[in-house]
C-alpha cells in the first residue's frame, strides 16, 4: 500500500485527545501552509483559518459544539471562516494579488476579472457564501490529509452552532462566518471508542464508476 494511502488508513475522527500532548508549532505550521497551497474557485481563496490555542475561548465553543471534548482537549483548534459574500473589494484584491506577484496584467485574465464582477456581486449573499464555504471544505480535505502525514490528529467538526462560534470570534463584524472546526492534537491512551474500530467505506465498485 502507497504511504499516502497508509496515512489515510491511519487517520480517523478522533473522539478523545490527550490533553497533555500538544502539537509541535513546525506541524502546524506545516498543516495550515498546505490549506493555504489549495486550489480553491477562481484562486479567490474566499476563507480565512482562525487558530485558537487559547483555552479561555474553546471553553466558551465547546457548549456551542455539541460539548465535544476535543474542541477543548486538542492543542490547536482550527476554525475555517469563509467570507459572508462576494464583493468587488474582494474580487479585485485577488486579481490585483495576482497581477502584483507575477509582475505583468494580461488581458484574458482581466477579461475574466470583469466576468466574475459582472457576476458575483449581483448574486444573493447566501449564494454567495454557500460558494465560499465550498472552498472552504477543500481546504478542510486538504488539512485533513496534511495532518495525517504530519501524524496529527485531527476530528473535522460541523456538529456546532455557527451563529455562536460567529460571535464569540466576533466573526461578523469581519465579513466572515465559521463553516466548520477542525481540532488538531493527539489521540488518548485511553476513552476513544472509535480508536480501535475497522474504518468502513462503501466498497469502490460501489463508489467508482469507470467509462472505458
Ligand atoms: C464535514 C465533516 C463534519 C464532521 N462532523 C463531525 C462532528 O461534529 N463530530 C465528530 O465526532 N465527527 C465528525 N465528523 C467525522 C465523520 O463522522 C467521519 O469522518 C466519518 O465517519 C468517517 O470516519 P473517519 O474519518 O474516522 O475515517 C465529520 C466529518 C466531516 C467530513
Amino acid at each position: 500500500m502507497s504511504d499516502l494511502l497508509q496515512k489515510l488508513q491511519w487517520r480517523y475522527a478522533t473522539k478523545k485527545m490527550n490533553p497533555a500532548k500538544a502539537v509541535d508549532e513546525d506541524k502546524v505550521a506545516t498543516i495550515l501552509e498546505a490549506i493555504r497551497l489549495t486550489a480553491t474557485s477562481s484562486g479567490l481563496q474566499p476563507y480565512e483559518v482562525y487558530v485558537i490555542k487559547n483555552q479561555e475561548l474553546r471553553a466558551k465553543i465547546k457548549p456551542h459544539a455539541w460539548n465535544q471534548d476535543q474542541i477543548t482537549d486538542c492543542s490547536h483548534l482550527l476554525v475555517f471562516a469563509a467570507w459572508d459574500n462576494y464583493t468587488e473589494e474582494r474580487i479585485n484584491m485577488m486579481f490585483d494579488l495576482v497581477n502584483d506577484v507575477r509582475g505583468f496584467k494580461n488581458e484574458g485574465w482581466e477579461n475574466y476579472r470583469q466576468m466574475l464582477l459582472g457576476a458575483y456581486p449581483q448574486r444573493d449573499a447566501e449564494t454567495n457564501y454557500a460558494h465560499a464555504a465550498r472552498q472552504a471544505y477543500i481546504g478542510l480535505g486538504t488539512a485533513l490529509i496534511a495532518a495525517a502525514e504530519e501524524r496529527v490528529d485531527s476530528t473535522p467538526i460541523e456538529g456546532f452552532d455557527p451563529e455562536k462560534v460567529d460571535e464569540i470570534l466576533s466573526l461578523k463584524e469581519k465579513g466572515l462566518r465559521s463553516v466548520v472546526l477542525l481540532p488538531l492534537g493527539y489521540r488518548a491512551d485511553e476513552g476513544d471508542w472509535l480508536v480501535d474500530l475497522k474504518k468502513v467505506r462503501r466498497s469502490k465498485e460501489n463508489f467508482v464508476t469507470e467509462l472505458n
